[in-house]
């Protein structure tokens, strides 16, 4: 990461009156939530067709929600990071300033961000699959859990193969396309619809930053890839728009 690339980001961003942040899983890495495509991310260790398919749960709900249960409990052992607070505090600067994460931990809200919108949903959150209601509950509910209704609860996320919740999606659609600065994170760009909103971000004219210590699938098409951690790229902007004269 270059000491120019940080000034150029932190004047864009400084300059922006609509930004839109897109996170994924290399943002809560330093949380010490693992990724997914990493070499030790969780798609090195599971098979995303036997845990994260609606067929899979069909096939073996019992086997699945041991996974997505050992995923809940470990939400409760971790905690946003100082980038998470850092886009929370920006949010207050920008006029009009939105994350969208593919993320299903819920830490940019713990964080204190408000506009979030949950692409892939949420851990905390069971649904049931009859009657579709949804709660957010973090209790264990056992090993095949039930609604009142008398159906299969399920968690709250999406799977491979399943439409993302509507209302969300529209809503990333439209911060992407009138966003002064897109911001991706932690993504490594090959998820689609979710990467599609960078390119669309891109085609709208936005200036595309980039933050990942590796080369992603988004690096390419960025107007400035910074080629670090989210916490040390994050922090390095935020020193800038602190500078002397600028942002308290
Ligand atoms: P991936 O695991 O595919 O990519 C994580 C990215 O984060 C990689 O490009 C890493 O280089 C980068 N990374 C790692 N540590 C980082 C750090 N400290 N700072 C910044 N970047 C870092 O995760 P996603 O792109 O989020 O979907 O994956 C997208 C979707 O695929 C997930 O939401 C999930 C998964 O299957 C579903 O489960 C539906």
């Amino acid at each position: 990461m270059k000491s120019e690339q940080v000034q150029t980001c932190a004047a864009w961003l400084a300059a922006a009156k609509t930004v839109c942040v897109l996170t994924g899983a290399g943002m809560s890495a330093e949380s010490g939530v693992p990724t997914f495509r990493d070499r030790d991310g969780l798609w090195s260790k599971f098979n995303p067709a036997e845990l994260a398919t609606p067929e899979a749960f069909r096939r073996n709900p019992v086997k699945v929600w041991e996974w997505y249960r050992r995923r809940r409990a470990a939400l409760a052992k971790i905690r946003p990071h100082r980038g998470h607070e850092l886009l929370a505090d920006w949010e207050q600067q920008v006029a009009d300033f939105t994350v969208v994460t593919q993320n299903v931990d819920g830490l940019h809200h713990r964080a204190g961000s408000r506009n979030v919108v949950e692409l892939h949903g949420r851990l905390d959150v069971v649904r049931c699959v009859g009657c579709r209601q949804e709660r957010q509950t973090l209790e264990d509910l056992g090993e095949d859990p039930r609604c009142d209704c008398g159906a299969r609860l399920r968690p709250g996320v999406v799977w491979f193969g399943e439409a993302l919740p509507p209302r969300a999606f529209e809503t990333a659609l439209e911060k992407a396309r009138n966003c002064d600065v897109m911001l991706v994170i932690g993504t490594s760009g090959v998820v689609q619809p979710a990467a599609s909103l960078a390119e669309l971000a891109k085609g709208y004219g936005a200036k595309l930053i980039d933050i990942n210590p590796q080369r992603s699938e988004l690096s390419g098409i960025a107007d400035v890839w910074l080629e670090a951690a989210c916490g040390t790229a994050l922090q390095g902007i935020d020193e800038v728009l602190r500078g002397p004269g600028k942002r308290p």
